[in-house]
């Protein structure tokens, strides 16, 4: 076998076998497969697709490239999200399941680009530990339900390397690529039940409706192959989710979500993601799964899991920084909120320094922007529309209502959920 032979039969659009696709990753991975040589064919990939087949067996070797966990619980379940601006879903999520009995074991990331990391956030809650060894890891589920850290072992190495090189080679957007990256990684955790929350919009990986489809028709086929209960959310992204972006920001909304005062669009995610993981572990009615999922949001249950959670992980959850400086910023204009750009909103909290666009560059946990009015809703000039949270870096207030767009005639709210795929 070639690499110049596959990467030729590739061209041709001929199907690779599932021999020539672990020569690849083998390849790849011991380095006699080069970058070059692995751009070129990622290239054909990102132009001329892979089958369904192909993909199953891409994902399948990249899911053995490394270690796989296997925590022992039949009711563990996972939830991904394909990153968004304002998502602080897992924050309420993971706590509020748990707390009806679904296990938690869950591997988060840091943010990169407009979208920020279950991680950072997190850690704006002084002294939570984003790491520890495997051994505390399934301990910390057994006994309270859930757990939270940035890496544990060695998992998927060949999506690491593959992810790196597609980042600069520009075929992060490919469908298949992105399938086989997020679901090796998901089966690699070893839970049985997956739910994944895949955005679409302005502010997403993905912002047309039809590719989502697709994605998300892939990510169910291959979690079904392996034996997972699988449901994939289609949801908005064009505006952001809830009303805080920066990292501790969001740490509060969550924590007020859980209260069950959190942003209507928040708070219905988490009710129909809940449902979804819910039932799913629990071998129960999404009816049934409902109904104990919106108990423990309103009866204090999950916000109580949710203290117990960051005690374990060493937190103080009284010890939240927020930025020195408050900005107001008022409205000129006066009618129906047409739009609010996730993408740009994301870039300038990130330009306030909450976000990264380097992977080492250091972030300010404590600032962020919080959203007053969302999109659908009315406002008169002179109204605040939003408050900024600084400290060094500024941003203007033409640049912040330059994400906006309003329309005298009445804008319906945009459909958060836009399909379930099963
Ligand atoms: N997230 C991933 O983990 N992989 C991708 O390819 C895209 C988003």
């Amino acid at each position: 076998m070639d690499i110049l032979d596959i990467i030729d039969k590739k061209e041709k659009r001929e199907t690779l076998t599932k021999e020539e696709l672990q020569y690849v990753i083998d390849g790849y991975l011991n380095g006699s497969i080069k970058d070059y040589q692995m751009s070129a064919l990622l290239t054909e990939i990102d132009l001329l697709g892979l089958s369904e087949e192909e993909t199953v067996n891409l994902t399948d070797i990249m899911l053995k490239s490394g270690e796989t966990l296997d925590l022992g619980f039949d009711n563990l379940a996972d939830k991904h999200s394909t990153g968004g601006v304002g998502d602080k879903t897992t924050i309420v999520l993971a706590p509020l399941v748990a707390s009806l009995g679904v296990k938690v074991a869950k591997m988060s990331g840091r943010g990169l680009g407009h979208t920020g990391g279950t991680i950072d956030k997190l850690e704006s809650i002084k002294g939570f530990q984003t790491s520890m060894s495997l051994e505390d890891f399934k301990k910390q589920v057994d006994e309270i339900g859930l757990a939270l850290v940035g890496q544990m072992g060695n998992l998927v190495p060949a999506d690491k390397k593959i992810y790196a090189l597609r980042d600069v080679t520009g075929t992060v957007d490919s469908i298949p690529l992105i399938a086989s990256s997020i679901m090796s990684k998901k089966l690699a955790s070893g839970a049985k039940n997956i739910v994944i929350d895949l955005k679409v919009g302005s502010g997403a990986l993905v912002n047309n409706l039809s590719e989502a489809k697709e994605l998300a028709h892939l990510m169910v086929k291959i979690g079904k192959e392996n034996n997972r209960n699988i449901a994939c959310v289609l949801t908005d992204m064009d505006e952001p989710l809830g009303n805080a972006v920066g990292n501790s920001l969001e740490v509060i909304e969550a924590l007020n979500t859980l209260k069950g005062d959190g942003p209507e669009d928040l708070t219905n995610l988490v009710i129909k993601l809940g449902t979804l993981m819910t039932s799913m572990s629990l071998n129960i009615s999404e009816e049934e799964a409902k109904k104990r999922i919106k108990e423990n949001l309103y009866n204090g249950k999950g916000y109580e899991k949710m203290l117990e959670w960051v005690k374990a992980q060493g937190g103080n959850i009284k010890e939240i920084p927020l930025a020195n400086n408050q900005k107001e910023i008022i409205s000129k204009e006066e009618g129906y909120i047409s739009h609010i750009d996730a993408l740009e909103i994301g870039k300038l909290s990130r330009k306030l320094g909450a976000g990264r666009l380097s992977k080492d560059d250091n972030i300010d946990l404590s600032v962020g922007i919080v959203l007053n009015y969302k999109v659908g809703d009315y406002v008169n000039k002179g109204d605040v529309l939003a408050t900024i949270f600084y400290n060094e870096k500024e941003i203007t207030d033409e640049e912040f209502l330059s994400s906006y767009k309003f329309n005298k005639e009445k804008v319906e709210k945009p459909k958060l959920i836009i399909d379930i795929i099963k």
